[in-house]
């Protein structure tokens, strides 16, 4: 029987050593691009595929995604008493009310492949999505709509892959597939992170996924994999050698968040995309470079 995909789960436990200082009291996931934290982005785009459970794996700094989601009733009282409806409505809308927010902590940063499974308790026997908020895609549908269909589909895991440059191996989990159809193939193997002279392909993961609740079995029987931390790759490859795993080639633009560059495209190119900014912000973009290019 086909069941429909209502849980997602949101790793925000990281480390996040790229953007120290930003991330030492903060998690890189509330970091804004432009007016919405990260992990908000995501979190829109799960809603808007149907998922209504949202469990995130919590590490240091706990506090601020909860509260972020939280009913913050002195803000919304005091912008009530001031008349700022518009800010009210940005402020309660953050969520939509039938959605159910599950926190569960990851007490140690052992690596993505833990943080998934410390969701077990609250995923059941159910299938369901990961996303990592720092990969920030912009498609319409959303790319975890797309996947949730696809899922729909062929009821199996599927990974978000996207063709990297090849000097950029290095950066990624690489699949080996066998192609299907235009956007899918057959995954048959995976290699973390391999040098562009050996990468077996350019296919590269990033941070969507549907999973079967199988996966928990995986990753449970795991022991520590590269840089000593519970990979989630290697709970795929596990995986892979009992069940059928399919790489998706999403449509859409990603910015990879979790890199200082990656990080300052996504800020440009979302505040020109801005309703209320964008108009002055190219007219400073086109000014900054003419100042540049007379220098
Ligand atoms: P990254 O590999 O980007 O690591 O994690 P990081 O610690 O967040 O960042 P850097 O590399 O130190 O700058 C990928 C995703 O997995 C989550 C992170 O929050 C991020 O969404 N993660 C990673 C966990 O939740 N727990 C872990 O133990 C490791």
């Amino acid at each position: 029987m086909m069941q429909r995909v209502t849980k997602a789960v949101f790793p925000v436990a990281g480390m996040g050593t790229r953007f120290l200082p930003a991330t030492k009291a903060n998690p890189k996931e509330m970091l804004p691009i432009v007016d919405k934290p990260l992990i908000q982005y995501a979190v829109e785009e799960a809603v808007a595929a149907g998922i209504t459970d949202l469990i995130f794996i919590n590490g240091r700094n706990k506090r601020a995604i909860p509260d972020h989601f939280d009913k913050a009733y002195e803000l919304e009282a005091e912008l009530e008493s001031k008349g700022k409806k518009q800010l009210l409505e940005i402020v309660r809308g953050i969520l939509p009310d039938y959605v159910n927010c599950i926190y569960i902590r990851q007490s140690q940063a052992l690596g993505l492949g833990h943080a998934v499974l410390c969701a077990e308790p609250a995923v059941n026997n159910e299938p369901f999505v990961v996303l990592l908020a720092d990969d920030l895609i912009d498609a319409e549908p959303g790319v975890t709509q797309q996947m949730v269909e696809q899922f729909s589909y062929y009821n199996c895991s599927l990974v978000g892959v996207q063709d990297v440059a090849r000097e950029e191996t290095n950066q990624y989990g690489i699949v080996v597939s066998q192609p299907m159809s235009d956007r899918l193939s057959r995954i048959s193997a995976m290699v973390e992170k391999p040098k562009p002279e050996e990468a077996p392909s350019t296919l590269g993961v990033v941070g969507r996924y549907v999973f079967i609740p199988r996966i928990f079995d995986h990753l449970r029987n795991l022991g520590r994999g590269s840089g000593g931390e519970i990979q989630l790759t290697d709970g795929i490859v596990s995986l892979l050698k009992e069940q059928q795993v399919l790489a998706y080639q999403y449509h859409g633009k990603r910015y990879d968040c979790g890199s200082k560059l990656g990080y300052l495209q996504a800020t440009v190119e979302y505040a020109l995309k801005h309703p209320e900014l964008a108009e002055d912000f190219a007219a400073y973009l086109a000014e900054l470079n003419r100042e540049r290019g007379s220098l």
